[in-house]
């Protein structure tokens, strides 16, 4: 199945279909150079598959983990594709999760000023949420995603087979952002995980949660309106990420984080009942006082007051100011 994604800076094509990390090669125009950059946890036969279709292709293989998304191996990937000789024609694929992607996109953005990447994303999180959309980046400081650019793919290949191989703590986080989206902008999405198991559902959940940030991605590309209902449960999310110190996954710390934001009842509880059935945590025990700092020092806040994304029916998102006072009263401190 072919997905087109239609931006400013270019229109793409999402292809989504079982085996595909078999088909790469007949996408790619076969004078144009290759770089594969993937990490050390993404299983070894998915390399050798891309291997034995661009047998010239240069690859980097950094060590696994969001620490390692930082400047120096994004360095490292810049030192690399120079040695390669890589020049504006060629192309970098980026093969593995989340780590991957920003890592190579943003090195693709920068290279050169700004050379094609395509993203095969093998996790659960980086085929419904973070291989499209454009956003590039590196942690910097602490600060996650604080060094990076917009950098759209020129084309994503998702290959669900891939997942086979994926541990299910990583399964079940990466679906957190789809029963997200479901909360936001996709009720039936939403009924899936209420109803259905999501293993026997798993192409349909990543079709609709593509579809579903398709059409945030091209009517805000940037970010500047419509596009802030994606942070819905990340503001205390990244919070509980940070505070937590990596002891939780980022999809879990956005379950727990819709879990603070959402009041109305009926809403919650069908959100619990969700997380529940995936085994996805409901809290955990962080030091309040902490989450609230980080909260209020976060960059979306403005002045006393944080834009806080709410759900007060299932499907549909509004944007609310809290101030101080409530972004305490939902940590109970
Ligand atoms: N750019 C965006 O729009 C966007 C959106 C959401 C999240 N993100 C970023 O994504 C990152 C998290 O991504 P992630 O959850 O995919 O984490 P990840 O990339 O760290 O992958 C998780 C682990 O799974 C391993 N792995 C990958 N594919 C595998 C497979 N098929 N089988 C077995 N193991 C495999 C990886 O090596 C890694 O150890 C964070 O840095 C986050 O900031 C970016």
């Amino acid at each position: 199945m072919e997905i087109k994604v239609h931006t400013r800076e270019k229109d793409y094509s999402i292809l989504l279909e079982r085996g595909a990390l078999y088909q790469v090669k007949d996408y790619v125009d076969a004078k144009r150079r290759v770089f594969i950059v993937t990490d050390s946890l993404v299983p070894k036969e998915y390399l050798s598959i891309l291997q034995k279709q661009f047998p010239n292709a240069k690859s980097f293989v950094f060590e696994s983990g969001e620490k390692n998304k930082n400047l120096s191996t994004y360095a490292e990937i810049l030192k690399y594709m120079l040695e390669a000789q890589l020049d504006r024609k060629d192309v970098v694929i980026a093969l593995g999760g989340g780590v991957v992607g920003d890592l190579s996109g943003f090195a693709a953005a920068t290279y050169m000023r700004g050379i094609d990447y395509i993203n095969i994303p093998t996790t659960v999180l980086s085929q419904i949420d973070s291989s499209i959309g454009g956003k590039t980046a590196v942690d910097f400081e602490g600060v996650k995603n604080s060094v990076g650019a917009f950098h759209q793919p020129s084309l994503v290949i998702i290959d669900p087979d891939t997942l086979k191989t994926l541990p299910k703590r990583q399964i079940r986080n990466g679906l957190a952002e789809a029963v997200k989206m479901g909360m936001t902008g996709d009720e039936k999405l939403f009924a899936i995980f209420e109803k259905e198991d999501y293993m026997d559902h798993m192409e349909e959940i990543i079709e609709r949660s593509l579809r579903y940030k398709k059409r945030i991605v091209e009517e805000d590309e940037k970010e500047t309106g419509i596009r802030r209902v994606l942070n819905f449960g990340h503001t205390y999310g990244h919070a509980y990420e940070s505070v937590m110190d990596g002891r939780y996954l980022h999809g879990e710390c956005v379950g727990m984080g819709m879990m603070r934001v959402v009041k109305e009842e009926s809403v919650k509880e069908r959100l619990q009942s969700v997380l529940l059935r995936l085994e996805l945590p409901l809290s955990c025990d962080a030091d309040q006082e902490e989450v609230y700092k980080r909260i209020v020092n976060d960059k979306k806040s403005v002045g006393d007051a944080v834009n806080i994304i709410q759900v007060n029916q299932i499907g549909k998102a509004v944007t609310e100011v809290w101030k101080k006072e409530e972004i305490k009263e939902a940590l109970g401190v």
